[in-house]
């Protein structure tokens, strides 16, 4: 009997220990996404694409790095804001059953200043409606102050107004990676969107921990990626000591980091904490590769070459074409029309230029 009554505490006390630990827990864990490997590793091809500065080949979806597991993608809108050097689009992958929009990262001719630059980038922002989030202005504005914005969200609309409510995945790389976590958090918000997911690669941070907090409990669907010593995702700092005032990731994040010796090397993807900042993964090395930000999965992450703003564009697509008086443009589709024709037979002589 004693020795029951000594069990049953012991087994209480455990139980009491543990659910203290379990709520402990409890509190900090919102939903966390699945991570899905082979859906990561197909939207990295259009943060890929987005890259490309043939925008024929873009637009009709038959550029270089539009092929393998995106074919079939159905162009909507491309959009071009000279101005700000910025590129996205807007389609449908009828096998992902989804809307995919992606942005570009940036286009400067010095991948190394823009990093650069990284290390200096204030809070400068209260994101609107979120008492005391803060984000970077810049990155918040390359998605909210430009072209970029009106055009994407009118390009989902009208995917909407054809496809019904289908999935909405975000994407993109380094830069375009915040742009889309400002887009995906702005169909929720703005625009109600339901099933909104976002998959980055290689993303800077872009706002304080109470940023990350209302961020991933309105978008716990979000997926950030890193790879090796990628440089880009410990930008701007992270201040461990100073948890209140500094930058903070969203969760969840990923982390790719290679294991082994010699010849028996292999890649490991590392599904982190809820915590966004999670010590055992890309935090856990240092940032120190540029190498490691510019190739996901295997996958060229950049321009062909590292210069500003250059486009090449065939006349042939000027009938989908809307332009601004400050030179922006989009290509537009009427998801409607199964294939984009090249006007290739008007105007005497050539179209090429
Ligand atoms: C992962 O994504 C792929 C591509 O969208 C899909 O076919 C597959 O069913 C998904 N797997 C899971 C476990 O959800
Ligand atoms: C937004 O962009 C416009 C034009 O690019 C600019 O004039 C305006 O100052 C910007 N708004 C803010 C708040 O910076």
């Amino acid at each position: 009997m004693e020795r029951n009554t000594w069990l049953i505490l012991a087994i209480f006390t455990c139980l009491f220990v543990s659910s203290e630990g379990r709520e402990l827990k409890i509190k900090h864990t919102h939903h966390t996404p699945v991570y899905n490997h082979t859906l990561t590793t197909i939207l990295v091809h259009y943060a890929s694409a987005v890259y490309m500065s043939d925008l024929t080949e873009l637009f009709t979806w038959t550029c270089a790095r539009c092929d393998g597991v995106t074919e079939g993608f159905q162009m909507i809108e491309l959009v071009v804001d000279i101005q700000n050097c910025l590129q996205a689009f807007v389609g449908v992958a009828e096998d992902l059953n989804s809307i995919v929009i992606a942005f570009r990262g940036t286009q400067e001719n010095s991948i190394q200043n823009w990093i650069e630059d990284l290390f200096w980038k204030q809070l400068d922002l209260d994101y609107p409606g979120m008492p005391d989030a803060m984000v970077h202005r810049g990155f918040y504005y390359a998605y909210h102050n430009t072209t970029i914005r009106s055009a994407i969200l009118n390009a989902v609309k009208r995917a909407q107004e054809y496809y019904g409510d289908i999935n909405i995945i975000a994407t993109g790389h380094s830069m375009g990676g915040a742009m889309a976590a400002f887009c995906g958090l702005d169909l929720i918000v703005n625009c109600q969107a339901q099933n909104v997911q976002v998959v980055t690669f290689g993303q800077p941070r872009i706002g304080n921990a109470v940023f990350a907090t209302y961020y991933s409990k309105l978008l716990p669907n979000t997926i950030r990626v890193t790879n090796g010593h990628d440089i880009v995702p410990h930008l701007p700092p992270y201040y461990y000591y100073f948890p209140q005032k500094t930058y903070h990731h969203f969760p969840t994040e990923v982390w790719l980091h290679n294991i082994g010796l010699g010849s028996l090397i292999y890649t490991v993807e590392k599904v982190c904490d809820s915590s966004g900042e999670d010590p055992t993964c890309s935090r856990s090395v240092s940032g120190n590769s540029i190498a490691d930000h510019i190739e996901y999965f295997g996958v060229r992450l950049s321009g062909d070459a590292w210069r500003s703003c250059r486009i090449v564009m065939d006349h042939a697509l000027v009938d989908y074409r809307r332009t601004d008086g400050e030179g922006n443009f989009v290509l537009s589709r009427d998801p409607a029309t199964p294939v984009i024709k090249l006007n290739t037979q008007s105007g005497a002589g050539g179209n090429h230029v």
